[in-house]
């Protein structure tokens, strides 16, 4: 069995040919000498032609059981073909419905579905065209994601997703629970399975960043890269209850490493996805890129091409402090103010107006961040970053540690944060401790930006949001 993908790279090298190909019918054109199937096997976004004629074994099958949404296996030769769009095409010998489909009930049955709609078919959307491009598009930055860190000599970790800290602090987690449905009660003083995982509170992960610093203090440079959760209550088309992330750690690195760091692996991403994506970024582009804008093509090369603004907190205040008002045509819904969290509008405003380009924010009140950041030496920011893009807004998160062991102490306490619960995390501080940072990727992020999707559930197989959950 060949892919639709392989046979098509070979195009007319591939001519003469004996293949079987499977997959399932995008359509069926009934004529009466021959009959003519769009076959897709996800491989890529183009179909394969199967033309089939009634000295094919199985022809009266498909004359039968043909229909949308069928899966056939075909064997035949590869001929070139006369119609628009497609070098080759299959000239089947044998075909077999293998499991046929109700045309007339298929969902997908009929062409145009909006995206919301097919949010309620995560089963079937897959096959769809621009679920298709978007996961093989989701799968070569999962693939560029590997592919940079191991080139640099990171070692993959993986983080659990039970865990027992809350890593950024905003009392954000899911709690994990057991069901104790039929079992037999607990003996007195026995450990309480109920409410809790075996005695202890424990909640879904929403970092690995804890944990990946425990291994990057042994392995030097590491990174995870898996499921997140977060209870934020924002309904919005760029936040999930459910995501991926990754999350490189750098021993012996300062705050400048790690947006040298940030930069690299974007810039990494994106070329990928240039050269291994085309006709998935082509599809897309035509068909999702808002009337106006720079092509996706265009976006990309601007990430790949271009070194990103650097800008501190301060003067990015600084920056949206002028543009309040009429006058100048942008009214905050909240005013910027020294202190305060940047909100997602002054983010895109500096990303799409001021900079057009991705944006580098660093150096934060350390109000407004997590308590495992380093304190600088102004003692009212910390070493932290944010990375602006275009459209999407916050896509990366990171900062350099606190890696002296009285100031974490310190902020701790200010926090309201109970030593004992950090034991550990403070033991790294306490053996061997060095200079070290990170940063987090919304993986969904990154994949909005490379799709020109306006809308994160269609950017992740099965969407998991405030108040939404399919299959
Ligand atoms: O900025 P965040 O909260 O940073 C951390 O979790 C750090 N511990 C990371 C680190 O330094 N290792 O999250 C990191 C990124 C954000 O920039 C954003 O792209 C994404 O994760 N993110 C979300 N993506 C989708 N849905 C949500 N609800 C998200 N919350 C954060
Ligand atoms: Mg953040």
């Amino acid at each position: 069995r060949v892919a639709i993908v392989k046979l098509l790279r070979h195009g007319v090298g591939a001519i003469g040919a004996e293949l079987t190909i499977c997959g399932w019918a995008k359509s069926i054109r009934f004529q009466k000498e021959l009959t003519f199937v769009k076959l897709s096997d996800g491989s890529c976004l183009s179909e394969l032609q199967l033309v089939v004629d009634a000295q094919s074994d199985g022809w009266q099958q498909l004359q039968d059981e043909g229909a949308t949404g069928c899966a056939i296996s075909a064997r035949g030769a590869v001929v070139a073909s006369a119609g628009a769009g497609q070098s080759v095409e299959l000239r089947v010998s044998s075909l077999a419905v293998v499991g046929a489909s109700d045309g007339a009930a298929f969902p997908l049955a009929k062409k145009r579905h909006t995206l919301e709609h097919l949010r309620s078919l995560t089963h079937l959307r897959p096959r769809t065209n621009t679920i298709g491009a978007v996961m093989r598009v989701r799968n070569a930055l999962a693939f560029a994601t590997h592919a940079f860190f191991q080139q640099n000599g990171f070692v993959y970790v993986h983080s659990p997703l039970i865990t027992g800290a809350d890593c950024e602090g905003a009392g954000e987690m899911f709690q994990v629970t057991t069901l104790d449905v039929g079992k037999p009660p607990m003996a007195a003083g026995a450990v309480d399975y109920k409410h809790d995982f075996f005695g202890k509170p424990a909640y879904l992960t929403v970092s690995g960043q804890l944990n990946a610093e425990h291994y990057a203090c042994a392995f030097s440079s590491v990174y995870t890269f898996g499921p997140t959760f977060r209870a934020e209550r924002s309904n919005t088309t760029r936040h999930l209850a459910e995501f991926w992330m990754i999350e490189p750690e750098i021993a012996f690195a300062d705050l400048s490493n790690d947006m040298d760091c940030a930069e690299a692996y974007l810039r990494y991403c994106y070329r990928h996805v240039l050269e291994h994506c085309e006709e998935d970024l082509a599809f897309l582009d035509k068909n999702y890129t808002p009337e106006g804008e720079p092509s996706l093509f265009e976006k990309l090369k601007l990430v790949v091409s271009q070194p990103f603004a650097r800008m501190t907190y301060t003067d990015a205040i600084a920056e949206v402090s002028k543009v309040d008002g009429p006058a100048a045509g942008v009214k905050w819904e909240f005013p910027p103010a020294w202190g305060n969290e940047l909100q997602t509008e002054h983010e895109k405003y500096l990303a799409e107006v001021i900079f057009k380009k991705p944006v580098i924010v660093y150096n934060y009140p350390k109000e407004c961040k997590a308590f495992y950041m380093r304190l600088n030496d102004d003692g009212k920011t910390v070493a932290a970053m944010d990375v602006l893009f275009p459209r999407v807004g916050e896509m990366v998160g990171g900062s350099q540690r606190e890696e002296r062991l009285d100031v974490l102490l310190q902020r701790m306490e200010e926090l309201g944060l109970d030593k004992k619960d950090y034991e550990a995390y403070l033991d790294l501080r306490r053996y061997g401790t060095q200079k070290h940072a990170g940063f987090g990727v919304g993986f969904e992020r990154l994949v909005l930006y490379a799709t020109a999707m306006g809308n994160i559930r269609d950017v992740i197989p099965f969407p998991r949001t405030v108040g939404q959950m399919q299959h």
